[in-house]
């Protein structure tokens, strides 16, 4: 495959935001895996697991949504603020119907924010929330001077407002979130939102709630009523193996279901050009983001394991997923300012999986490693001779060209003849790569996918790259 590059036709800025993740009151998402409390033996700071922040410190984690999910709309954040062990319990009905004691709540979550040293996205309730509710959180979180909530805030301990730069005005609105029609959904967003007021001076972008998949109609309705009000709108896609109801298992699948999924995850692109083609009508000058926050593959519980927590097992197809996707994304970088893979932690197509004080970074985590180079990095185009089985991204940041490459072929190397001009010389070269199609990291085996070294490339005439089957690779080059 012959790749042309043209260095000088750049594209949009790649906003570091595609590369945000998302945590849910889900299994064991929150608890467990981000927030063990302070007097567990599992070394944290402040209630939060050392070992994890510093694995997602490592991939630049630069965005957090929380609190989730369905669970957003059944959340009122006035139980999860105060003395702990006073605060109310409630039952998380969508997941588990366990009870959540509420330990993990705005400070905390703030807490987390600040360890990561990312931006918070807060979630809010508009399925079984008020208005007043909604309004009385922003102002809880955001108001410097006095006021009843902010005033409520120092009185648990926090002087100083927080920021929330995103802000998003309900979940799944169209389904768990209050199964709304659109014109219904877009009045209420025109009206919570007006009250998402704006304290300090830092500006907080709203988020409406966007489609489920091709869900056409509703991007064209809420658009239609409320686009002036917005600044993003969300969009939620998971891969599948087949139909909604019948999930494929995460390991030991049939070679049809490695297709079936990563073509379910290549879908993300036709839906992102429809939305933006119907977004086109109503902000040309695509002022709104469209916000992916919820993607990644969605397959069976792991035997077990309770059916309402979504822990899954995660392999080098799961990897393919994330670097098609994530490729996908860049490619429409003027219209995507935000994605949020589902989710962080035990849940979904999570970065990292733990067992009591053991962690394990799933090979998806390694491709946000090796892709962390293209966050706020301007897209390059490029075209090539088409290859069904190759999927790939240019960028470029502070004199520095980034390739990825992602092989999804089953078996056979690719060859990439990339045509550049002024390349110095190769600063990194890495990559993973599966042997099995369920290749995956586990408690016992937990390298057994992991970052090595790249050698299987030329630099005498361009650039020529050999990428095995089942790979994910990136290339540093300086250029002069
Ligand atoms: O990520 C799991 C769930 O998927 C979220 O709570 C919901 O928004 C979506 O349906």
């Amino acid at each position: 495959m012959k790749v042309t590059i043209l260095d000088e036709k750049q594209g949009p800025i790649i906003s570091k935001y595609i590369y945000g993740h998302f945590a849910e009151h889900l299994g064991r998402c929150i608890y467990d895996g981000l927030y063990v409390g302070e007097d567990s033996e599992i070394p944290n700071k402040n209630g939060m697991r050392t070992d994890v922040v510093e694995a997602l410190k490592n991939i630049d984690i630069p965005v957090l949504r929380w609190p989730g999910g369905c669970f957003a709309d059944e959340y009122h954040w006035q139980d999860g603020i105060g003395d702990k062990e006073s605060r109310k319990k409630m039952v998380n009905t969508h997941w588990g119907g366990v009870t959540e004691n509420n330990h993990f709540g705005t400070h905390e979550y703030f807490e987390l924010i600040d360890q990561l040293g990312c931006d918070a996205y807060v979630n809010g309730n508009v399925g079984s929330g008020t208005v007043q509710e909604m309004q009385e959180w922003v102002e809880y979180m955001t108001m410097p001077g006095v006021s009843p909530m902010a005033d409520l805030r120092r009185e648990n301990g926090r002087e100083k407002p927080w920021k929330v730069p995103f802000f998003g005005v309900g979940n799944e609105s169209w389904g768990c979130g209050g199964n709304m029609r659109p014109e219904y959904y877009a009045d209420l967003y025109r009206r919570y939102q007006t009250y998402v007021r704006q304290y300090g001076s830092d500006h907080i972008y709203k988020i409406a709630c966007g489609p489920n998949i091709d869900d056409y109609h509703w991007m064209e309705k809420v658009m239609e009523i409320a686009a002036p009000f917005m600044d993003g709108i969300s969009l939620h896609h998971y891969a599948l193996t087949g139909a909604w109801e019948d999930k494929g298992p995460a390991l030991d699948f049939p070679e049809s279901q490695w297709w079936s999924l990563i073509a379910s995850a290549q879908k993300m692109d036709e839906l992102i050009t429809k939305h933006s083609t119907i977004m086109d009508k109503y902000d040309p000058e695509k002022r709104v983001g469209l916000i992916v926050d919820e993607w990644g593959s969605w397959l069976s519980v792991e035997s077990g394991t309770n059916p309402g927590f979504l822990y899954q097992q995660n392999t080098i197809r799961d990897a393919m997923v994330a670097a098609v996707t994530l490729n996908i994304f860049h490619k429409h970088a003027d219209r995507v300012h935000m994605a949020n893979i589902a989710q962080t932690v035990n849940v979904l197509q999570a970065m990292i999986l733990t067992e009591g004080d053991k962690m394990v970074k799933t090979p998806s985590y390694y491709v946000f490693e090796l892709y962390k180079n293209h966050q706020d990095a301007q897209l390059i185009d490029s075209f090539g001779d088409s290859s069904e089985t190759v999927s790939y991204t240019v960028s470029k940041k502070n004199n520095q060209l980034t390739i990825s490459l992602c092989n999804f072929d089953l078996t056979g190397n690719q060859t990439l003849e990339f045509k550049l001009g002024n390349v110095v010389k190769v600063d990194s070269a890495q990559y993973i790569v599966g042997e099995k199609m369920d290749s995956h990291n586990d408690f016992e085996n937990p390298e057994t996918i992991k970052i090595q070294e790249f050698t299987d490339y030329d630099t005498s005439n361009g650039l020529s790259v050999t990428v095995p089957a089942m790979s994910v690779t990136t290339l540093v080059l300086s250029l002069s």
